[in-house]
């Protein structure tokens, strides 16, 4: 069988991973590797090119890899790639979310796969367990930790520093972006919950329709007004399903610090689906190159042993007009006690939550309990 030549825009975290890891592979060969600037990678063992249509054009390419990031020129990138007949497969959270249905629809239409394994979870296989095996049965919610700045920043808050300092820290180690919004205003968990959303529900739900609050106000005292009361807060990202919408939130929220997520520490993640079946849950590297690269690979390697012309894998792309049944957090106003938390918070998987439309509109505090 002829090796499968892959065309990779992008050589950075990720797009190193996948080199290391094919290595190794006698099936599965990269071709061509874009970069914007060749002057920064000098001495790199690779067949780098700064020109996209030297693989967007290239016949012999059969799949592009796209772990450039950011909307553009990755969006453009891969509708070429599509258009020319070659199957895709993605890391990028942001064209997916934002362009999932689109892409899916001409994936469809030139009888190609779009795959992005990689864009949720990182090196979790969650996308696939989703799509191939839960899906099954109806699902009722999903949720999950799926950001790994935030974990970090958390945690040295709860070791006492100031959200700046700890902000600050997990730059200066590489944890977090020079721009750093994007994690810690809660878009990279909604980007992931849109994903998330959309294979779990089939509907597309913009991060932009729900309810996207990050973990920007919180404070340190917060943490350890929080840890006395027994409880640990992760930013956490859940869509639930419901008769005629669909709850869409992402924000801090508090959980018994026995609950799974607050073991999670850096780019560890964990997601959960409730279904007909019962809890599911998966847990694992969020992020980090080879990580995340084993997930595209999985993904290459599917397209290579799919039978050619078969239906691509796909989900359908209906969107919800109103999204109601937010749920959100915490911490409006740093200098009001939090009341006491009742018994079933303490001793089970519950956490707290605040409506913030609600919490908005009245301008004060307001704190529900709900348990889940
Ligand atoms: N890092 C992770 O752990 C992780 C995990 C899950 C998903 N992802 C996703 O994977 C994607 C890649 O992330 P990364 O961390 O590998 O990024 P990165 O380290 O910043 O690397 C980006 C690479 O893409 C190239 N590039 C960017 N814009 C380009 C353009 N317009 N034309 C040509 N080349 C361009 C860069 O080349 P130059 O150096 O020449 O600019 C660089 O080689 C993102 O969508 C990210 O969200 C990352």
């Amino acid at each position: 069988m002829e090796k499968t030549q892959i065309g990779l825009l992008g050589f950075g975290t990720v797009g190193q991973g996948v080199l290391q890891i094919l290595q190794s592979r006698e099936d599965l060969h990269i071709a061509k590797v874009l970069v914007r600037h060749l002057e920064n990678y000098q001495g790199v063992k690779a067949p780098l090119t700064d020109n996209a249509d030297e693989i967007l054009s290239d016949p012999d390419i059969d799949v592009v890899v796209e772990v450039m990031g950011g909307l553009h020129p990755a969006f453009d990138f891969i509708t070429r790639a599509l258009e020319q007949r070659k199957s895709v497969v993605t890391a990028n959270k942001a064209v997916v979310a934002r362009y999932g249905p689109e892409l899916l629809a001409l994936a469809r239409e030139v009888r190609q796969s779009f795959l992005f394994e990689a864009s949720v979870g990182g090196g979790i296989p969650v996308l696939d367990a989703l799509a191939n095996h839960l899906s099954t049965v109806p699902i009722h919610s999903v949720e999950g930790v799926v950001n790994g700045t935030t974990n970090f920043i958390l945690d040295q808050m709860d070791q006492g520093m100031s959200f700046a300092q700890a902000l600050e820290r997990a730059q200066r180690l590489g944890f977090a972006e020079q721009d750093p919004s994007a994690d810690i205003d809660g878009w990279d968990s909604a980007r992931k919950l849109t994903i998330l959303t959309g294979l779990a529900f089939h509907s597309w739900v913009a991060a932009e329709d729900g309810v996207v609050e990050g973990i920007s106000r919180v404070d340190a005292s917060h943490i350890h007004r929080m840890r006395e009361m027994g409880l640990g807060l992760r930013l956490v990202a859940r869509a639930e399903r419901h008769p005629d919408s669909i709850g869409f939130v992402v924000a801090p929220a508090a959980y018994p610090l026995s609950h799974r997520y607050l073991a999670l520490h850096g780019s560890q993640n964990a997601i959960g689906f409730l279904s007909e079946a019962g809890a599911t849950w998966l847990e694992g590297p969020g992020a980090g190159g080879v990580a995340t690269a084993t997930s595209i690979v999985s993904d290459i390697q599917r397209i290579r042993r799919s039978v050619p012309d078969r239906e691509p894998i796909t989900l359908l792309p209906s969107f919800v007009d109103s999204v109601d049944d937010t749920y959100v957090v915490f911490m409006h106003d740093p200098e009001r006690p939090l009341p006491e938390v009742p018994h079933i918070l303490r001793s089970g998987p519950g956490f707290m939550v605040v409506p913030h439309k609600l919490a908005e509109l009245e301008g004060m505090v307001q704190y529900r309990y709900r348990a889940k």
